[in-house]
């Protein structure tokens, strides 16, 4: 199938990239390199030894994306193309609506011009909303969010529901992930987040390499077995390799299916902290602080859907994550070359 991933230049695009070409797919991208650089798609070629199409463009810009989709015929499309830093979203949130609601809606309308009926949205595990129980199944409604970044994927897989049930010919599978880390078991592609790192795992590895000084552990105080946050940690390779098999699975299917990409095993942050220094043989210092806003003490998936359905199951480990979120920071300790 050749595929469009629209922001597909970033963290999970570029290495889902690899995976798709891996798996005899091609690939075509649309990024503005907004959070990513075009060196991502550059090693993504060299690992897998074939080429990508890439238009650089808004996936806002209705003109520059129906190109995209009909220079060549698109099977299918994966929509990574967002904004996705939480606090940034509660700081600017219209921008944070316009860009995510924006590309959702600029691709479906494009897609039906150009008649592509398959589509993957990357959501995620926030949709559950503050009061959820645990673990996170998918036939559990969406709940309320506690930011901006959190309401846009809700309000985006609303209109794909929508927009799916207006058009009978559609197939839409909403991809919940839980929280993707590591890297390509290469070192050549990673996560590489402008400024200072959001998410816990680039921030430890940035501590680890020396560019930063000291990790805040936010909370030492929570309802949890070690009083910090516990997380479903994803390797960002099972994380690729599951879309493979979304987009393989909503060819030539209609409707809407929701899937949890997680491991469905939650570890907390003092654990990180531990398996990512035995993995790296680097001590990670840190001091325990005051609670983030927002945090929820602890999630994780029921992943069952995934095996079932999708036959897709995550095989990597915590060690695995860790050492390859190291290999790729020893080996890029400023992220990818910056023009
Ligand atoms: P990322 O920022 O690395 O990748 C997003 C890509 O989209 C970037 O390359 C960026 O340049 C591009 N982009 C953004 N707006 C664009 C626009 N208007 N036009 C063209 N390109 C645009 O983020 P990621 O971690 O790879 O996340 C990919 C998707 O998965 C996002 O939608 C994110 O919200 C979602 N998600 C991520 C996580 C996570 O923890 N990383 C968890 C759940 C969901
Ligand atoms: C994990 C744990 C923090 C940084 C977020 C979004 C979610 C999804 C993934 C993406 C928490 C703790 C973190 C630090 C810390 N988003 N932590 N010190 O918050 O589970 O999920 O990213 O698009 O929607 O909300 O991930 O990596 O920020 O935090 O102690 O410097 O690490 O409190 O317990 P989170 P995270």
């Amino acid at each position: 199938m050749r595929i469009l991933l629209a922001g597909g230049a970033g963290y999970i695009g570029s290495h889902t990239a690899l995976a798709l070409l891996k798996a005899g797919h091609d690939v075509v991208i649309v990024d503005n390199y907004c959070n990513s650089s075009p060196e991502a798609v550059r090693r993504v070629e060299e690992l897998a030894g074939r080429s990508v199409e890439v238009f650089e463009a808004d996936v806002r810009n209705p003109s520059a994306v129906l190109k995209s989709m009909t220079d060549k015929p698109v099977d299918g499309v994966i929509h990574f193309a967002g904004l996705k830093a939480v606090g940034e979203s509660v700081r600017m949130p219209l921008a944070y609506y316009r860009n995510n609601i924006d590309t959702t809606l600029t691709l479906l309308e494009c897609m039906g011009q150009a008649g592509i009926k398959n589509i993957v949205f990357s959501s995620s595990a926030t949709v559950y909303g503050e009061e959820a129980p645990v673990p996170y199944l998918e036939s559990m409604p969406r709940g309320r969010c506690s930011n901006p970044y959190g309401w846009t994927k809700s309000m985006m897989e609303q209109i794909l529901e929508d927009a799916a049930l207006a058009d009978h010919e559609l197939s839409v599978v909403l991809l919940r992930y839980f929280n993707p880390v590591g890297a390509h078991e290469s070192g050549r592609i990673g996560e590489d987040p402008l400024g200072t790192p959001n998410n816990l795992m680039p921030y430890i590895s940035q501590v680890a390499v020396g560019r930063r000084d000291l990790l805040t552990v936010f909370g030492g105080d929570y309802p949890t077995p070690d009083g910090t946050c516990r997380r479903d940690y994803i390797h960002v390779m099972d994380l690729a390799e599951g879309h493979v098999k979304a987009v393989e699975y909503g060819a030539g299917r209609t409707g809407v299916d929701v899937f949890n990409l997680g491991a469905g095993v939650p570890y907390s942050v003092l654990q990180m902290i531990r398996a990512f220094e035995a993995a790296s043989g680097v001590s990670v210092k840190y001091v325990i602080g005051d609670r983030r806003a927002g945090d929820l003490p602890e999630f994780w998936a029921d992943a069952k859907k995934a095996s079932r359905v999708l036959g897709w199951q995550t095989s990597r480990t915590l060690e695995d994550m860790c050492r390859d979120a190291w290999n790729w920071q020893k080996n890029n300790p400023m992220g990818y070359p910056k023009s």
